[in-house]
């Protein structure tokens, strides 16, 4: 029997007006992290709007998959689509199912296949300046890695050159400014402060780049023409199944701008946090450099390598276990039921990836970074089904496989001859966005010396 949304227990620590807003400003993960402790579905407060955390794999595998036909994106995606456009992560249910069908081709594995190159390519770039005792950013470093990457992917002509440099220019400005814009009311929007103002005359200058070369594009015609498709030619010769329609030069610009905020900023913050987690622990970075040695030899990584390096999967399942998704949010479109509960039309829900991967219900001792505990003899009856990092049903990360394979292909590349080691007295913080990544990881490289043979 299901219960009104009334009985369902409130997170404590509310205050009159400001509801929960307090804990979740003051340390926001290790909020969202202790609603578990109340239940499995805790309302919230968000000032006066109350906000449903889901706090099972169970509940959030109902809303994603078993009745996302319920439910849509929530109310921050409302804010995120007038700031960034109405792109396959913001879009509504109807725009959504049609572009998801038009974008797909672009992420399958022979696409991606493409891409290796480029990426080997970058991955080569960011290491060619380092010396042995050369003192990295590791969290910008890995930002310019992953967006120089993706604007190379998606505009690899002469004619999107101007887009690219754009993209690396003003993209992590608009990625650091997006999440306080999307949780801040509207009406703060136009205070002439510095972030307001650095933030609309980034997004200003990307939106034009991106409308001049889809025109210039679409002016050149067979003109132009990438060596292999890229995303930008994709879009532009797209037409819908059911009507023969291309996409307009807005859907074109959405699509474009929603593929670099998706995907831009998870990529970016695990490969730095994989690179924080293996050089605190030195054994699992000597097996993973052996692996690497043993699968790729000497040369560049190619794409047939990618899969085949069952240990450095497991660190970066792990990686993404520990370092996932802050916030996902829907809405019930419709009366649904949900862990015993009746949510009427306009319920807000929301769940955590990062904190549901750190349930010790799931996960035994789960704050530690152990890769081994994916092996299958370590798995034991573990179902699959409480691993969402991209998470799951129609609105699952479209660019899983193109994250994997950069991410790799990046560590391949970098760890066989390079050893990052912290710089000491640092040791980095969580920094609350759309993934929590680390707020500043200073790392110094030396060459690694000998290969390490032992078997991985
Ligand atoms: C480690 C890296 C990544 C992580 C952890 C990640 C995670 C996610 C998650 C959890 C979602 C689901 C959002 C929801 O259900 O509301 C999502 C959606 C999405 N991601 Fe990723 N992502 C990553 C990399 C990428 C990359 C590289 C791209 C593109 C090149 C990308 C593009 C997208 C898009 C377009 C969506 C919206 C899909 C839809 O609604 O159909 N992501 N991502």
């Amino acid at each position: 029997m299901s219960v009104g949304l009334k009985s369902v227990p409130r997170a404590p620590g509310r205050l009159p007006l400001l509801g929960h807003a307090v804990p979740l400003a003051r340390s926001p993960l290790k909020f969202v992290s202790s609603l578990r402790d109340t239940g499995d579905l805790v309302r919230v407060d968000i000032g006066t709007m109350p906000v449903f955390f889901v706090n099972s794999f169970g509940l959030a595998h109902d809303v994603m998959v078993g009745k996302s036909a319920s439910f849509e994106k929530g109310r921050f995606f409302d804010r995120l689509r007038s700031l960034v456009g109405n792109g396959l992560a913001t879009a509504d249910a109807h725009t959504h199912r049609r572009h998801r069908r038009l974008m797909q081709p672009m992420f399958h594995r022979e696409r991606i296949a493409g891409y290796a190159q480029l990426m080997a390519d970058h991955a080569q770039q960011i290491t060619a300046s380092w010396r042995p005792g050369t003192r990295l950013e590791v969290e910008q470093v890995m930002g310019e890695f992953v967006v120089s990457t993706v604007a190379a992917s998606m505009f690899s002509s002469d004619i999107g050159a101007p887009a690219r440099d754009c993209v690396q220019r003003n993209v992590p400005v608009i990625i650091e400014n997006l999440l306080l814009r999307t949780v801040s009311p509207k009406l703060l929007d136009h205070v002439p402060i510095p972030a307001n103002r650095r933030f609309d005359a980034a997004t200003r200058e990307l939106h034009d780049v991106l409308d001049k070369v889809i025109a210039d594009a679409r002016a050149a015609g067979d003109a132009y023409a990438p060596d292999a498709p890229d995303v930008l030619s994709t879009l532009l010769d797209a037409r819908d199944a059911d009507t023969g329609q291309p996409l307009s030069d807005a859907e074109v610009r959405d699509e474009l701008g929603t593929i670099l905020f998706a995907g831009t900023e998870a990529t970016a913050s695990t490969l730095a946090w994989v690179l924080h987690e293996i050089a605190r622990q030195p054994d699992i970075e000597a097996r993973l450099v052996a692996e690497i040695g043993q699968v790729v030899g000497d040369g560049p990584i190619s794409f047939e390598h990618v899969r085949q390096l069952p240990l450095m999967q497991r660190v970066l399942d792990e990686t993404v276990r520990l370092h996932g998704v802050t916030l996902l949010m829907r809405r019930a479109t419709k009366p649904v039921e949900l862990g015993g509960y009746n949510l009427t039309p306009g319920t807000e829900v929301a769940f955590s990836l990062y904190a549901l991967h750190r349930d010790p219900r799931a996960y035994p001792d789960p704050e530690r970074f152990d890769p081994d505990r994916w092996l299958p003899e370590n798995s034991g009856d573990r179902p699959r089904s409480v691993f969402l990092p991209f998470g799951a049903g129609n609105r699952k990360c479209i660019g899983d496989a193109f994250a994997w394979t950069a991410i790799i292909i990046a560590l391949a590349t970098i760890l066989p001859r390079w050893q990052l080691r912290h710089v000491p007295g640092t040791s980095p913080k969580e920094a609350t966005s759309a993934v929590p990544h680390p707020n500043h990881l200073p790392m110094t490289v030396m060459r690694r010396e000998a290969t390490v043979t032992s078997r991985a």
